[in-house]
């Protein structure tokens, strides 16, 4: 979906105003396992209510709501769910997100409090995220939302030279786990903490490939990089910290590199042209101010910055396909 906004007049912003009430349909169908219970089935509201335990004229405006976004279709007076619902949203699919959809779902709340955070630059949940049960259902949701993408990162970046790879910050190991399916001889390390570890563990448990998986409890500020290795993966990890905490990390990964090694970076860059989606990045910006202390998003000029600092005098921005890759598809690579 096109997410490009230009607010002009006053009904455009009341528009952006109002495109809250059909997140919160979608919220209230989750609240209620509505796409669980519909499974393949066609529904009336008035059965549906029954089984859902709800109002009958609630449920039906849910329903018409949720056709007319397209999450359901109708037959007569029925609604049955369409593919998204079924696949992604049904407790019964295997390809379930429900740790994604956790996620997701819990900033409702958290959104609400965004003035307080704008007011006092501090995360509205400061303690919360480093519970292990916490970290592990977002290392989970890490994992779901990560699955697509590290396909089609790993099926575009060539690895050939590298026998080394780790991946920092690398959580479920999603990615690491993608780059030795498709590399072969490469070797792979997850650096993260241990909580979040366990979930790669459960992950790569199953997989041939797991085997050339290692894990590296730590912090990646308090604790030495893990050895030596050909490339620094890091996805999605930038965005947490400040300019000048990336720049500590970049210049600790440099010192790790092997001859001839590079750092690969992947997250939500503005690129400050045409094409690129600067509105999702800058509201990227805006979760990381509501759930980290020094967290937000970069230009990809300023990383290449940053890099150069660090040491990595060769940098350059890499572009996958079209639709592919995750964000807009733009890695910055670094090398010495
Ligand atoms: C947004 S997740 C990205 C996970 C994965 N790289 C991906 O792209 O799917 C960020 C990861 O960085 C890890 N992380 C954040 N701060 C860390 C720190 N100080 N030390 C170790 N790991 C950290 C988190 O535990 C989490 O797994």
């Amino acid at each position: 979906m096109d997410a490009q906004l230009s607010v002009r007049t006053m009904d455009d912003f009341r528009d952006v105003v109002y495109n809250f009430r059909l997140a919160r349909v979608f919220a209230t169908a989750l609240d209620l396992d509505l796409f669980t219970h519909m499974g393949n089935r066609f529904w009336t509201s008035k059965a549906l209510a029954k089984t859902l335990k709800a109002n009958e004229r609630g449920v039906e405006i849910l329903l018409r709501n949720l056709e007319t976004a397209g999450l359901l279709k109708r037959r007569g007076a029925s609604y049955g769910v369409e593919k998204v619902g079924r696949t992604y949203l049904n407790r019964n699919s295997p390809a379930y997100q429900g740790a994604y959809l956790d996620l997701v779902h819990r900033q409702w709340e958290n959104w609400a409090q965004l003035t307080d955070s704008v007011r006092t630059g501090k995360p509205i949940e400061d303690d919360g995220p480093d519970d292990p049960e916490y970290r592990q259902s977002f290392t989970w949701a890490m994992h779901q939302r990560s699955e697509r993408p590290a396909k089609q990162v790993s099926a575009q970046l060539d690895l050939n030279n590298a026998k080394t790879l780790l991946d920092v910050g690398g959580g479920p190991g999603t990615y690491a786990l993608e780059f030795l399916k498709r590399n072969t001889a490469l070797q792979a390390g997850v650096w993260d903490r241990a909580p979040a570890l366990e979930v790669a563990r459960e992950i790569a448990k199953p997989l041939r490939h797991g085997k050339r998986l290692s894990y590296y409890p730590g912090d990646l500020f308090d604790n030495p990089v893990p050895g030596k290795f050909d490339v620094m993966w890091i996805s999605n990890v930038l965005h947490i910290f400040s300019p000048a905490e990336n720049r500590t990390l970049f210049r600790k990964l440099k010192r790790a590199l092997n001859p001839g090694g590079r750092i690969l970076i992947q997250d939500t860059f503005l690129m400050g042209k045409p094409g690129f989606d600067a509105l999702a990045t800058n509201l990227f910006a805006v979760t990381m101010l509501l759930f980290t202390p020094t967290g937000n998003t970069y230009s990809a000029q300023a990383v290449r910055q940053w890099l150069k600092i660090g040491g990595l005098k060769k940098t350059r921005c890499l572009q996958l396909k079209k639709g592919t890759g995750d964000w807009d598809g733009v890695i910055i690579e670094g090398r010495i």
